[in-house]
């Protein structure tokens, strides 16, 4: 699944953020590549040690973990510290899958990947995320603030940057529901659940689906 979660972040927060970002150190974003993706790598990372790491990652972490899209759709299990990359002119990342397990101590397994626009389409040009998906490649290039989501094993890429600076927040999530076809299930039911919880709180139909679902995510979450 592919999903679209808009309005992560708000214009102050995405000032703030930007700020931040423009005085840190960056460093050369194939440092925290695996040894395949090292070779298409082309992009920069704010140096994991910059003083601001902590309030950035209190500000775009803060409210992805708290947005009711990614809740439902990602039954996050574990989530990463997130990187902060800069496509400047000519750089890119070529075709490749995320690594399977990432973390230092405190390992997860990655199944979803997500990427936050820091800045707006028309401040690059170029720099489209295109993920290749079973019914086609889809490019994926979203107004500041907003993040999208997709299976980390599938092939993906950052078109080189041909004008401008391309600047993202990037994570990973280990799912509590491993198999992405019972997640979609539980997604659909996430969505009905709450449309029913707002519009007919207290309903009979209203809790059967709610325990349903609750019961579901019990029957399949690993832990
Ligand atoms: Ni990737």
């Amino acid at each position: 699944m592919l999903l679209h979660i808009p309005g992560v972040l708000d214009a102050t927060q995405l000032a703030t953020i930007r700020q931040l970002l423009e005085r840190g150190r960056f460093v050369d974003g194939r440092l925290s590549a695996g040894m395949e993706a090292g070779q298409v790598k082309h992009n920069e990372e704010l140096a994991g040690d910059a003083p601001m790491v902590q309030q950035l990652n209190q500000i775009v972490m803060g409210n992805l973990v708290r947005h009711p899209l990614y809740q439902g759709a990602a039954l996050p299990h574990r989530v990463a510290a997130p990187f902060y990359a800069r496509y400047t002119t000519g750089m890119g990342y070529g075709d490749h899958i995320d690594d399977p397990v990432m973390g230092q101590g405190d390992r997860y397994r990655t199944d979803l990947s997500i990427t936050v626009f820091l800045n707006g389409p028309g401040d690059y040009e170029g720099g489209e995320l295109v993920i290749r998906t079973g019914f086609g490649d889809q490019a994926v290039k979203l107004p500041a603030g907003d993040a999208v989501m997709y299976p980390s094993g599938s092939l993906h890429q950052v078109a080189e940057v041909s004008r401008g600076e391309r600047l993202v927040a990037v994570t990973w999530v280990q799912s509590l529901v491993r198999d992405p076809g019972q997640r979609e299930i539980l997604f659909e039911l996430y969505q009905a659940r709450e449309r029913l919880l707002r519009e007919r709180p207290g309903a009979e139909e209203t809790k059967r689906v709610s325990r349903t679902y609750i019961n579901l995510v019990r029957m399949w979450a690993e832990l």
